[in-house]
């Protein structure tokens, strides 16, 4: 039964902020601001954030229907930020065959038995990229970042980036994703000089990888090579624009989730000294040149899972309704800003015992989370294309760093965290590696 079709009905989430807006507590504790009205009002309530009024839908019930029904979902406004800052052909923002076609051929990228073939490179990658702080502190956010671009690009295209470019590519994906939070003012964003510079500077750099694809015409076997190879021999070829936009939203796409699973997971375990110990047992016999599979490192798994759980890269994320529908009792009119909280779940003491603590060894009872509870890579027809090799790269990355290296943050984490377009330690915290041998 409908409760009431009109606006008022939805119940409403007020702080006391100036012009009750959310934002300003979102920022401060992205993860459990929304705990509280989901527990006082209920699964569905009307909120206003990132410049308007927004229904949220939060709980296992919501996360079924709205990855369930997929139709519902207006992907071309949905991810509007990202056509505009690339094309009409940018993945996430396509709909129907012509997003089926191009999705299916994506999938062929991230095929688990490639990228499990290039984890000895990966891990490779994490020693340099130490090396070359020659035992000085470095910014933890950035060094992360910039570490699993490098890690991405032997998968990706089986090269060694050039000099700073992850760093450039880095501090672009960040102001890319800023414009989700900016409302209108993105269009002026758009035009800021460093932005559009560095941008210059990472799209010329992959036109110039795929032209040296096309001179040496030699097929290798990373995740480039399979997308291009999955494309119809008999369509007509892919336009360059497009496949440099793939390119950078392949490298960039999760490299500032996946670096907060690295960056988390060294303070967490750092913090509890009795995982460490048990984790660092475990790792007695890793060697990332000779890895074949997790399964001998179930509390490296466990960490990754419990850090996605904990400390889950995107926690809100807004759609449009397509058409009207009704959920709960109440009914949602097209065109309606609908925020998804995809990962309150994770929060919720009916879902796991103690949730606010770090605590991997759930993970290890249980290493297969319930797809309706844990959120992190989102659901339905466009949930995460990269969740093979965000559940691959974080887990290497963190297994050589805790194995060989001994931490030394400054100022200490308070794992208190702060909303900078992902969910981020608190402080501007920088690490030390000290060698373990
Ligand atoms: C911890 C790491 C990651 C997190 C938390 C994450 C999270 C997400 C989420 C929440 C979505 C939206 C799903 C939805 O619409 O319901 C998404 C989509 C996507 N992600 Fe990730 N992601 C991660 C890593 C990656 C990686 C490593 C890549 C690529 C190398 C990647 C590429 C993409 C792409 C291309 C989409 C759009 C998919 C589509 O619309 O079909 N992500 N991701």
């Amino acid at each position: 039964m409908i409760k009431d079709a009109s606006q008022s009905s939805i119940p409403s989430y007020s702080p006391n902020t100036p012009d009750q807006r959310v934002d300003p507590l979102f920022f401060k504790n992205p993860a459990r601001i929304f705990l509280e009205p989901y527990q006082q009002l209920g699964p569905i309530f009307r909120c206003h954030f990132f410049g308007s009024e927004q229904i949220a839908m939060a709980g296992a019930e919501a996360n079924r229907f709205i990855w369930a029904e997929n139709e519902l979902w207006d992907y071309y406004k949905t991810n509007r930020i990202f056509r505009e800052q690339f094309s009409d052909r940018y993945l996430n923002q396509l709909e129907g065959e012509t997003y089926m076609r191009k999705r299916r051929r994506i999938n062929q990228g991230f095929k688990p038995s490639i990228l499990l073939s290039h984890v000895p490179d990966m891990g490779e990658v994490v020693f340099r990229e130490i090396d070359k702080l020659k035992g000085e502190a470095t910014d933890l956010r950035l060094f992360c970042m910039s570490l699993v671009i490098a890690m991405v690009s032997q998968v990706l295209l089986q090269e060694d980036l050039p000099e700073r470019m992850d760093k450039i590519m880095a501090v672009s994906n960040q102001e890319m994703l800023k414009s989700s939070s900016l409302g209108w003012k993105r269009w002026l964003w758009y035009w800021y000089p460093p932005k559009r510079a560095r941008r210059r500077v990472i799209f010329k750099y992959l036109g110039e990888v795929l032209d040296r694809r096309d001179q040496s015409g030699v097929e290798k076997d990373d995740i480039l090579s399979l997308i291009l190879a999955a494309h119809p021999k008999d369509q007509p070829p892919i336009p360059r624009y497009e496949l440099v936009h793939d390119l950078s939203q392949l490298f960039m796409g999760g490299s500032t989730t996946s670096s907060m699973i690295i960056a988390w997971g060294m303070i967490e375990s750092w913090k509890d000294k009795d995982w460490l110990t048990e984790l660092r047992a475990e790792l007695k016999s890793w060697d990332s040149t000779q890895f074949e599979s997790m399964k001998p490192f179930p509390k490296l798994y466990a960490t990754s899972l419990e850090i996605e759980r904990l400390r889950p890269g995107i926690p809100t994320f807004r759609r449009f309704a397509k058409q009207d529908f009704e959920w709960d009792g109440y009914s949602v009119k097209k065109g309606e800003s609908v925020l998804h909280l995809h990962t309150l779940c994770h929060f919720l003491e009916e879902h796991y015992g103690d949730p606010f603590t770090f605590k991997p060894q759930r993970f290890i009872e249980n290493p297969v989370p319930d797809r309706d509870i844990h959120g992190t890579y989102g659901g339905g027809q466009h949930k995460c294309v990269g969740l093979n090799l965000a559940r691959v790269a974080p887990p290497i990355a963190l297994a050589n760093i805790l194995s060989q290296f001994d931490l030394e943050f400054s100022p200490t984490p308070s794992g208190k965290e702060r909303y900078l377009s992902v969910i981020a330690p608190r402080e501007d915290v920088t690490v030390r590696f000290i060698s373990k041998t």
